[in-house]
C-alpha cells in the first residue's frame, strides 16, 4: 500500500511539468459558459492522448471519459468544471487571460487541470483497475441552468456508485484540505417583484398609489421571514439587492421592480421561502392598493455530502497527506451545480487549498487578481488518486514496485 501510494506520487510529479502547461493554457483561453468549445477540444485531445478511455461528448460543450477496469467494481464518477467568468483579468503574469473580460477567476483552469491530470496517471494503471472511474468535464458551472443537469439528463450518472468533486479553496494554504458532512453549499435562488401603483405628480400624493412608499414597506417586512417566520436554527438569507424605481425629483413612479437573493441549506425551508415571501407582497401591496407581479426563480440545489462518502475521502487523505492536512469545512452561502449529481449517487464535494501568504496568493474567488499556488495541481491529482486506489482496490492488483 505504502509503496503503491509511493508510486502514484511519482507519477503524479512526473507530469507536474504537463500539469502546470495545461493550467497556463487553459487560464489564457477562457471561455464563458455554454461557450467553452475550445476548451473541450483541447480536454478532449489531452484525453484521446492518454490512451485507453472511452470518451464522448453528452453535451456541445463539456466531455465524459470511462475508464474501465480490468476487474469489475464500483462506478465513480470525479467532476471538474470547465468555465469561466465575465470578470477582466487584473494579473500580469504572462500567462494571464487573452480573452478581455473573461478570465478564470474560481480555479475552473485548475480543476480542469486536476481532472486531466488523474486520468492522465490512471490510464496507467487500467489492467490494476477494479470497478470504472468516470471524468466529468463539466461545461456552465457559473451559469443558469449550469451543465450538471444537462449532464445527468443524458445519462452520465447512470450505475454511478459514488461521485467526488473538488474546488480550488485560496483561505486554505496550498498543501491542504477542508470538508464537512452535511451542507456544504446554498441553493442560491432568486426573485423579482415589481409593484405597480399609479404614477402622478410628486406635489399630490393623495391622488396617485406611491410603488416607492409601498415597496420600501415590502422591503422591510420581507426581512420578517428571517426574523420571526423561520428557525432561527437554520441558516437562511433573504437579500433584496436591486430597487428600482422613478425618473425624477417631481413624478411618482408608476411602479417599482425588486429583485434579489434567497439562500439556504435545508430543502423543506427552501420551498417554504416563496410561499412567505408572496403572502407579504400580496398583503403589503393589497393593503395600499397596488398590485403585483411576483416571480421565483429556484437556482442550484444545495450541495449537502454524504456522510459515508466524506468519511471515505477524509481518510483516504489523511493517510495520504497526514492527518493535519485535512481539515473541517464550513458550509458557504454560495452555489455549486455539483449538488445535481448528487441526486444520483451519494457524494462528496471538497476544497483543495490553493494560497500562499507568502507568494502573495491570497485573492479570493471571483476577485480579477485570483490565481492559485500551482503546488496545488498536483496536490489535487494525489487527492483523487488517492481516493480512487483506496476505492477500486489498485493495491489488491498485480502491482509489484518498480
Ligand atoms: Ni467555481
Amino acid at each position: 500500500m505504502a509503496e503503491l501510494k509511493q508510486q502514484l506520487a511519482a507519477d503524479v510529479a512526473r507530469i507536474q511539468p504537463d500539469l502546470v502547461a495545461w493550467r497556463r493554457r487553459l487560464h489564457q483561453n477562457p471561455e464563458l459558459s455554454f461557450q467553452e468549445h475550445e476548451t473541450t477540444a483541447f480536454i478532449e485531445a489531452r484525453l484521446h492522448d492518454f490512451g485507453a478511455l472511452e470518451i464522448t461528448r453528452p453535451t456541445p460543450t463539456g466531455v465524459v471519459a470511462r475508464l474501465i477496469g480490468a476487474r469489475p467494481g464500483p462506478v465513480v464518477a470525479i467532476r471538474a468544471d470547465i468555465d469561466a467568468l465575465p470578470i477582466q483579468e487584473e494579473n500580469s503574469f504572462a500567462f494571464r487571460s487573452q480573452r478581455p473580460g473573461v478570465m478564470h477567476a474560481c480555479g475552473h483552469d485548475g480543476h480542469t487541470t486536476m481532472l486531466l491530470g488523474a486520468a492522465k496517471v490512471l490510464t496507467g494503471y487500467q489492467t490494476r483497475l477494479s470497478g470504472e472511474v468516470r471524468f466529468i468535464f463539466q461545461h456552465a458551472e457559473e451559469q443558469l441552468p449550469g451543465g450538471a443537469e444537462a449532464l445527468v439528463q443524458a445519462g452520465v450518472m447512470d450505475q454511478v456508485d459514488r461521485v467526488i468533486g473538488a474546488h480550488m479553496e485560496p483561505g486554505l494554504p496550498v498543501g491542504t484540505f477542508a470538508m464537512r458532512a452535511g451542507p456544504v453549499t446554498a441553493s442560491p435562488d432568486t426573485f423579482r417583484i415589481v409593484i405597480t401603483g399609479l404614477g402622478g405628480h410628486a406635489a399630490d400624493p393623495h391622488r396617485s398609489v406611491d410603488p416607492v412608499a409601498i415597496g420600501v414597506q415590502v422591503v422591510a417586512n420581507l426581512q420578517m421571514i428571517v426574523a420571526r417566520n423561520t428557525d432561527p436554527q437554520e441558516a437562511l438569507v433573504v437579500s433584496v439587492t436591486k430597487f428600482m424605481a422613478g425618473s425624477a425629483d417631481n413624478i411618482i413612479p408608476g411602479s417599482v421592480e425588486l429583485g434579489g437573493t434567497v439562500r439556504s441549506f435545508n430543502p423543506e425551508l427552501r420551498q417554504k421561502v416563496p410561499v412567505l415571501m408572496e403572502r407579504i407582497v400580496r398583503g403589503v401591496t393589497e393593503a395600499h392598493g397596488a398590485s403585483y407581479e411576483f416571480t421565483y426563480v429556484q437556482g442550484y440545489r444545495s450541495v449537502i455530502n454524504d456522510q459515508a462518502v466524506t468519511d471515505l475521502v477524509r481518510r483516504a487523505l489523511t493517510q495520504t497527506f497526514g492527518p493535519e492536512a485535512v481539515v473541517e469545512g464550513v458550509p458557504l452561502m454560495a452555489g455549486e451545480d455539483f449538488s445535481a449529481y448528487q441526486t444520483k449517487a451519494p457524494g462528496c464535494f471538497y476544497q483543495v487549498g490553493s494560497g500562499n501568504v507568502a507568494e502573495g496568493i491570497t485573492y479570493p474567488l471571483h476577485h480579477p487578481r485570483f490565481t492559485l499556488d500551482e503546488g496545488a495541481l498536483s496536490v489535487g491529482v494525489m487527492a483523487f488518486l488517492a481516493c480512487i486506489s483506496d476505492w477500486l482496490k489498485l493495491a489488491d492488483g498485480d502491482f509489484a514496485p518498480a
